[in-house]
């Protein structure tokens, strides 16, 4: 990686100012002086390698960031990738060849998808360790090796070293500091921070116009959940950069353009603009549904006791299945198997838990019923 022609600064690696990404800077200063092993979790597209590599620039070793991922190299040639070489170790070592833990001397060496290390090789990395030394492929003698250690994962390791799939020696010694790197969810206030960036890359990369985003396409952005993080959130730019060059993009284009990849056309410009007069009109007035809030995330219930002192935990859940169920129902004009699958359940778990919950079909097409609230439901509590 030639990451280190120019200095880069803590806050220009991980960009956001979000408290969960705070307390991760934090941490990385502390812990990137000191010289324990790292193991870097999270989802995927968190920022693993930028974390990794904000550890390496903190801690002032004067080596080099060397990366290898784990999962991106066939395992009969992980082995001579980490360790290097000698001439005619095997066909085709026409010549010796230092390997990536010579490499990271006095630096920091990255291995990404650790979880993915066969076990073979697991063994030998323990024993590299242990010995801060080791031996070239196809050579005998013990090459000193100083760099320092972070590993990054996805997966649940300790679920791997309980099925046997990772040595559990091993896991310990890797973990000496784990850093659990926020999902975008959880920080999504960075999302406008995060957007800029980005498009600045982009600017200089590919010479885009940068779009425009108005108040609900940012509201659509940070209720939206972001399965894939922060790499979603730049394919999603990037989408928006081409369909979008120097326009305005709005809530309804984010939704239906931008999160589902429908190339807009003047049709939806126009039902979109029906909305967003609605909207201003006051026209759904009263209590219609409020489309504008995003649905709440898990962990924003965290917070309900803050505020109250008693929630029929019950009655909320269920109120919220009768909800979803019924928008998956009159979205899929009554066809319960794709209501289903909308809804990630089996078709027979939806009929029997709208059996359980006494949710009807709403009549299908013809009818301007649309989604059918059902007379046995309580109000809203
Ligand atoms: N704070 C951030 N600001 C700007 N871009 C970011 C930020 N964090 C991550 N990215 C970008 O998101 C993408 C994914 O990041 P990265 O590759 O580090 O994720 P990861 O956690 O290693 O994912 P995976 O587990 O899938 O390997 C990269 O393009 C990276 O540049
Ligand atoms: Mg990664």
């Amino acid at each position: 990686m030639g990451m280190d022609a120019v200095a880069q600064t803590l806050d220009n690696i991980i960009i956001g100012q979000s408290a969960p990404v705070k307390d991760l800077k934090r941490l990385i200063k502390v812990v990137a002086k000191a010289n324990t092993n790292v193991l870097v979790l999270g989802e995927t597209g968190t920022g693993k390698e930028l974390v990794a590599r904000a550890l390496h620039s903190e801690s002032g070793r004067k080596g080099k960031l060397v990366s290898v991922n784990c999962a991106a190299i066939p395992s009969e040639l992980l082995e001579s990738e980490l360790f290097g070489h000698e001439k005619g170790a095997f066909t085709g070592a026409d010549k010796a060849r230092a390997g990536r833990f010579e490499m990271a001397k006095n630096g920091t060496l990255f291995l990404d998808e650790i979880g993915d290390m066969p076990l073979a090789l697991q063994s030998k990395l323990l024993r590299a360790l242990e010995d801060k030394a080791i031996q070239r492929v196809g050579g005998g003698e013990d090459v000193p090796v100083d760099f320092r250690l972070i590993c990054a994962t996805h997966q649940k390791i300790e679920q791997k070293v309980d099925d046997g799939s990772f040595r559990s020696d091993l896991y310990f010694r890797i973990n000496v500091f784990p850093v659990q790197v926020p999902t975008l969810a959880e920080r999504s206030v960075d999302i406008p921070l995060i957007a800029e960036a980005i498009f600045c890359q982009m600017a200089v990369d590919q010479k885009i116009v940068k779009p425009k985003l108005d108040d609900s396409a940012w509201r659509e952005l940070s209720r939206y959940p972001w399965p894939g993080n922060i790499r979603e959130l730049r394919n999603v730019l990037e989408r928006a950069a081409v369909l979008f060059a120097g326009e305005v993009i709005s809530g309804a284009h984010v939704k239906e353009n931008l999160l589902r990849l429908k190339v807009p056309d003047r049709r939806e410009e126009q039902d979109a603009l029906w909305a967003a007069s609605a909207n201003l009109a006051g026209i759904n007035g009263g209590e219609a549904v409020n489309f504008e809030q995003p649905l709440p995330h898990p962990s924003h219930y965290a917070d309900w006791f803050s505020y109250f002192d008693t929630i029929d935990l019950r009655r909320h859940l269920r109120d919220v299945e009768v909800v979803l169920i019924e928008a998956a129902l009159g979205k899929s004009e009554g066809m319960v198997s794709h209501a289903a699958s909308a809804l990630k359940l089996q078709r027979t778990t939806l009929i029997e838990k709208m059996k359980k919950l006494m949710i009807e079909r709403p009549t299908p097409p013809k009818s301007e019923s649309g989604t059918k609230l059902n007379p046995n439901l309580p109000g809203k509590g």
